[in-house]
């Protein structure tokens, strides 16, 4: 379908395809074909040496999987995507092709385990150097910048806390030393929330998550403002430099603004290969379509279950900025009216009931997602969270006794029932009053 503006949730449920002939099938259709035929020779060769675009072989490119690139980057306001086998492979993709070998990130402390795990000890085998920081305070990033750095990275509601960050004020930050922001945007979903509207550079999303919606199968996505100047060779070779690979051409030569999305397709999907298959990426595309209306069902749900476990005396904190005595309420309210997605997180009083809860939960299932339309509960400091240290977890704000709760779309009434009824089963003592509690609350 021809791009132009539309509210998100038309986009997400028209942008990137319309139905053509013979068949016109209204539903993106899945071209489960590893190759596509050349009409001739010198189509194949002008296709392989990347001077026309095209479909050549599905690990670089896919009719079905072009169609969930172009609807995701109308909904996040970007120039171009490009999807990739997991979140953790976008996040990987995104990464690599800023680094330009082992170069140095400033990194949220407060960021997903399985990325804290890629930067800690993957990508520190490779020699890329990370400072890992508190995200809340725009002179910590300022702070940690080296000659080296060539990103930072955050998420835009963090997991599990949701702790909110004032994008605007990070980005410009950034800027100024010439770095680009990438912001991972898994929890809000563009439905909630747009980071290159607050001058991000790069979103990434495991759309395994809230963007499928559905549980049943593994994404990601890099969405690219297009926006960032990469002109500088010294400081972007594999950008702005000529590269043996395009025939002596730069990328940022051949491809402007959309230089950034080439590299990570036609060097890093290419040779390392984490590429999203047709019917998965068929799958993120019939969940997009509910996006809007499960990103607020699920923010109602929220809200009531917050509300529901605020008081009860089980409950040390309820992590939410929708309290309205959270650090990041205000916040919340300006730039998050939509919500902040499906999570939230709350400590036991008493880390020591965290399994007794946990198995005696009915709806909530203990299984490690987000996102899903069945409500989830995890324990991330011996799941999600397990290989951080004592020292990382405290950072992230992460105690033995968090729980996080990613709430499906069933009836709030029954899930706060479950909640309450594990709950009141608990034989706890109150710390200190209900209402002190919200006070300090995500302190
Ligand atoms: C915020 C965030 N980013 C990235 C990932 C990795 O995504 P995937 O599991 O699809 O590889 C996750 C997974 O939980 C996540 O929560």
């Amino acid at each position: 379908m021809a791009s132009r503006q539309w509210n998100s949730s038309t986009t997400e449920i028209h942008a990137g395809y319309t139905p053509a002939a013979p068949h016109r099938p209204m539903t993106v259709p899945i071209y489960s074909s590893a190759a596509y035929q050349f009409p001739d020779y010198a189509t194949a060769a002008q296709l392989f040496s990347l001077r026309q675009p095209g479909f050549t072989y599905s690990r670089t490119g896919n009719p079905t999987v072009a169609v969930l690139e172009e609807r995701a980057a109308a909904l996040e306001g970007g120039i171009g995507a490009i999807a990739t086998a997991t979140g953790q492979s976008a996040v990987s993709l995104a990464l690599l092709a800023l680094l330009q070998g082992p170069g140095h990130l400033v990194a949220s402390n407060k960021l997903y385990g399985g990325t804290v795990d890629l930067l800690t000890d993957t990508f520190a085998d490779f020699g890329v150097t990370v400072t890992f920081i508190n995200p809340e305070d725009p002179d910590a990033w300022a702070a940690a910048i080296t000659e080296k750095t060539r990103g930072f990275l955050l998420e835009s509601v963090s997991n599990p806390l949701i702790t909110l960050v004032d994008l605007r004020a990070i980005t410009e930050v950034a800027h100024a030393a010439g770095i680009p922001v990438v912001v991972d945007n898994t929890l809000a979903t563009p439905a909630a929330y747009r980071p290159i509207d607050f001058g991000a550079d790069v979103v990434v999303h495991s759309a395994t998550k809230a963007l499928s919606g559905h549980g049943s199968v593994l994404g990601g996505l890099i969405i690219d403002a297009g926006t960032f100047d990469f002109s500088d060779a010294a400081r972007w070779p594999q950008i702005a430099a000529p590269k043996a690979r395009y025939y002596g051409d730069s990328l940022l030569e051949r491809y402007g603004s959309k230089a950034y999305l080439m590299l990570v397709r036609s060097k890093f999907l290419h040779d390392l290969g984490p590429t999203l298959s047709a019917p998965a990426a068929a799958g993120i595309l019939t969940g997009i379509e509910t996006l809007s209306l499960r990103v607020a069902k699920a923010q109602a749900n929220v809200l009531e279950l917050c509300r529901g476990l605020a008081g009860h005396p089980a409950v040390a904190r309820v992590h939410h900025p929708s309290i309205p005595t959270h650090r990041d309420h205000a916040l919340a309210q300006r730039d998050f009216p939509r919500g902040t997605g499906c999570v939230f997180s709350f400590d036991l009083v008493d880390p020591g009931n965290v399994p007794v809860f946990v198995d005696s939960l009915r709806l909530f299932a203990l299984a490690a997602n987000i996102g899903d339309a069945r409500s989830l509960v995890v324990h991330p400091a011996a799941m999600t969270h397990c290989r951080l240290s004592d020292a990382q977890l405290r950072a992230a704000g992460i105690g033995p006794g968090t729980l996080r709760i990613s709430v499906g779309l069933e009836d709030s009434a029954d899930l706060l029932q479950d909640l309450i009824g594990s709950l009141d089963a608990l034989s706890t003592t109150p710390a200190q009053p209900a209402a002190d509690l919200l006070e300090t609350s995500n302190a």
